[in-house]
């Protein structure tokens, strides 16, 4: 049995899909009618890191688990790695970030990931290792100024960074847990090519085929409007985390997604045009935050 959490979000509900039909498996969700289940081998069990019973409910008879959180600081991967270890789990498949394996990188959420990664390495279960660079889907963010405004705004917005196709990221978990050889392997995944977010805008502009423009935010801008939605130390981690990017440290494209996967890392360009839609000005409304949380981060 595959255990599948983080499948209302983005690369928990992707993976899941790509996972053969000919595999049982189960998706952990705090609310299961969120949940898109693909094909009749999927069973959803309603649970919460947050409550121990419900955890060890849903990994019971679990050999396999793709493994999402998000609460910065929390401790929801020590429980739910201790969990798996008693209900006999094998082997953890674990989303973190490229910034981990960066020693400059000593912001909150990075610290975060790899406290978090070490107690994966160090529980005695098997474990895998994917570290995304930025996710392309942290576009989505501009999905309303662009939709009312034709405005992209971001900070350093000539600074580039190597943004992942987060379907990648999940073609690489699905592998990672249906084929034996992934155990004990630490994935670095980034897109074909660093670009930059007024590279992104420009390709965006061709996509959509509307005039866009490009407004880069100052700092103390970027941080009145982080602030709206985050708590301070997220906010600090956030604007450290794109001076590193200013700086050039997300710019190196690697080789692992082919590696992987078999096939090319998709481009900025395929995921503007399967996303099109957000950004029409009668589009969806589909957009997230100024920053998606970790979308500066890695
Ligand atoms: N965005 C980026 O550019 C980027 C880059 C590198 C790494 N990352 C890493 O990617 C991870 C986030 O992945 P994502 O963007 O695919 O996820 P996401 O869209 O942020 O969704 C988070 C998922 O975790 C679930 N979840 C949160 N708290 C839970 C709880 N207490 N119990 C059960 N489920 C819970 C959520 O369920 P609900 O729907 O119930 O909330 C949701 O399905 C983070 O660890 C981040 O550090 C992100």
């Amino acid at each position: 049995m595959i255990l599948v959490t983080g499948a209302t979000g983005t690369v928990g509900r992707l993976t899941l899909r790509r996972l053969p039909v000919g595999h049982a498996v189960r998706v952990l969700a705090r609310d299961p009618s969120r949940v898109a289940v693909p094909h009749r081998n999927v069973e959803v069990v309603r649970a919460d890191y947050g409550d121990p019973l419900s955890l060890r409910r849903a990994l019971t008879g679990v050999h396999r688990a793709l493994l999402v959180t998000n609460r910065v600081g929390g401790d929801d991967d020590a429980v739910f790695l201790r969990t798996a270890r008693e209900a006999g789990v094998r082997q953890v498949v674990k989303l973190s970030a490229a910034a981990v394996a960066d020693l400059q990188a000593q912001d909150l959420i990075t610290r975060w990931q790899r406290d978090c990664e070490t107690a994966l390495t160090s529980s005695g279960l098997g474990w895998t290792l994917l570290r995304p660079r930025a996710f392309m889907s942290n576009a989505m963010s501009w999905g309303s100024s662009v939709r009312t405004e034709g405005v992209v705004r971001t900070l350093y917005g000539h600074t580039p960074n190597a943004c992942v196709h987060p379907q990648d990221i999940a073609d690489a978990a699905a592998l990672a847990l249906t084929e034996d050889c992934h155990v004990g392997r630490v994935y670095t995944l980034t897109g074909p090519q660093p670009l930059t977010a007024v590279e992104q805008t420009e390709q965006l502009a061709e996509v959509i085929g509307r005039r866009l423009r490009f407004e880069e935010l100052e700092p103390h801008q970027a941080r009145v409007a982080l602030l709206r939605r985050y708590p301070g130390p997220v906010v600090d981690a956030l604007l450290d985390s794109a001076l590193r990017q200013k700086a050039g440290a997300k710019a190196q494209v690697l080789d692992t997604v082919r590696a992987v996967t078999g096939s090319q890392p998709r481009s900025f360009r395929t995921w503007a045009q399967e996303h099109a839609g957000v950004f029409a000005p009668d589009g969806n409304r589909r957009s997230g935050p100024l920053f998606s949380l970790e979308g500066a981060l890695s």
